[in-house]
């Protein structure tokens, strides 16, 4: 049994932050979501995995995951030169999987759920495929199933304008070779590429066996600010422990499950967990509240932050309150003292709500 990640494409819904990283690298609860999808398969026993990387971020996607040593697994890196589709993904990695079946996992889909009893029914059920479905409210923007009275999957249709129930495909797959064959009769969808969807559609046209599971935990599609906090608050309120390396001054209180990374210091503050501070921060006469990620070298001053991500060397000084926010690498935000208004220098794409 193969991995095959799928870490291409734009990110264009996460803008800015994607501008200049990688979607599957954004971090959640200061771990890039790419490392929950590798651990998921690593813990579900998949030893060789693969992931296919875009010209765009390719580079940077390898530097953060490395040969897989960490994992003590092995990573074969797959270019897919443009973006076209899941299951064009799937052909450029045919060399790597050749007659292996294979889970195939988004790097931008983030579960609660353990994989490892869903591969165990598949390889049990000797199905050729098995998806796994959700409820969703917003079903015409997802690969939509259609199951029949009997329990058996009756059709699946990419992101209908007309959902006809609302069982969305998570972005974890389970494959035999079988879909190879399908993939290779596919033409590219209305939106110009080669759609997974269809080729599971085309199994069962086939009179393939196609099974699913329902996922009873969370599932976040991380494309959007508001489901990155989501999947940040999720993940600190269900996985987070406390874990204090960095130092705390006697004026500062510490309290529930904080992370503190080594060589941050807390000094006059008060840090309220589930949160997690990665290392070399400063946190100085602030409060840190609950469902908080604050990436490495960052800097808090005289500030109330609550209910945000922010992302490596940030800065934030002398604000009042700061909550349900998303700050990319190096941003700042500073009140003066003196001047009360806004003095702003935002990159493309920016958003400030006060
Ligand atoms: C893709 C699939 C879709 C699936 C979704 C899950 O959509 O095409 O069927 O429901 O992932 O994340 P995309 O991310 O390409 O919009």
């Amino acid at each position: 049994m193969k991995g095959l990640i799928l870490s291409g494409g734009k990110g264009t819904r996460l803008r800015p932050l994607t501008h200049t990283a990688a979607k599957q690298l954004v971090p959640v609860a200061n771990k890039p979501i790419l490392f929950y999808v590798i651990e998921n398969l690593v813990r579900a026993g998949i030893r060789d995995l693969g992931v296919i990387i875009s010209p765009e971020t390719g580079d940077s996607i390898q530097e953060a995951v490395g040969d897989g040593s960490r994992w003590g697994v092995a990573i074969t890196y797959l270019l897919q030169d443009k973006p076209a589709g899941l299951a064009h993904a799937v052909s450029t990695a045919r060399p790597f999987l050749q007659e292996a079946p294979f889970v195939m996992y988004l790097g931008d889909n983030l579960i609660s759920n353990s994989i490892t009893k869903f591969l165990q029914d598949f390889q049990q059920e000797s199905a050729d495929a098995m998806v796994l479905l959700k409820e969703v409210d917003n079903p015409s923007q997802f690969g939509i199933a259609e199951v029949g009275p009997d329990g058996r999957l009756v059709r699946l249709v990419e992101k209908p304008k007309e959902p006809p129930t609302n069982l969305a495909l998570v972005g974890v797959y389970f494959f035999t070779p079988a879909i190879h064959e399908a993939i290779s009769g596919l033409k590219p969808s209305w939106r110009g590429e080669l759609e997974i969807t269809d080729a599971i559609q085309r199994l069962l046209e086939g009179g393939r066996r196609v099974t699913w599971r329902t996922l009873d935990g969370w599932w976040l599609d991380t494309g959007k600010k508001d489901d990155l906090l989501t999947a940040n608050t999720h993940v600190l309120d269900e996985w987070s422990r406390r874990d204090i390396q960095g130092e705390v001054d006697g004026d500062s209180t510490v309290s529930g499950r904080v992370s503190l990374g080594a060589g941050s210091r807390v000094i006059n503050s008060t840090i309220r967990g589930p949160a997690v501070i990665g290392e070399h921060c400063v946190i100085r006469d602030s409060f840190i509240g609950p469902f908080t990620s604050i990436g490495d070298h960052s800097r808090v001053e005289a500030s109330v932050i609550e209910h945000s991500v922010l992302l490596a060397e940030v800065t934030i000084s002398h604000v009042d309150r700061l909550e349900d926010s998303l700050l990319g690498r190096q941003a700042r935000v500073a009140r003066h003292h003196r001047h009360r208004c806004l003095q702003l220098l935002l990159g493309d794409d920016a958003v400030v709500e006060f």
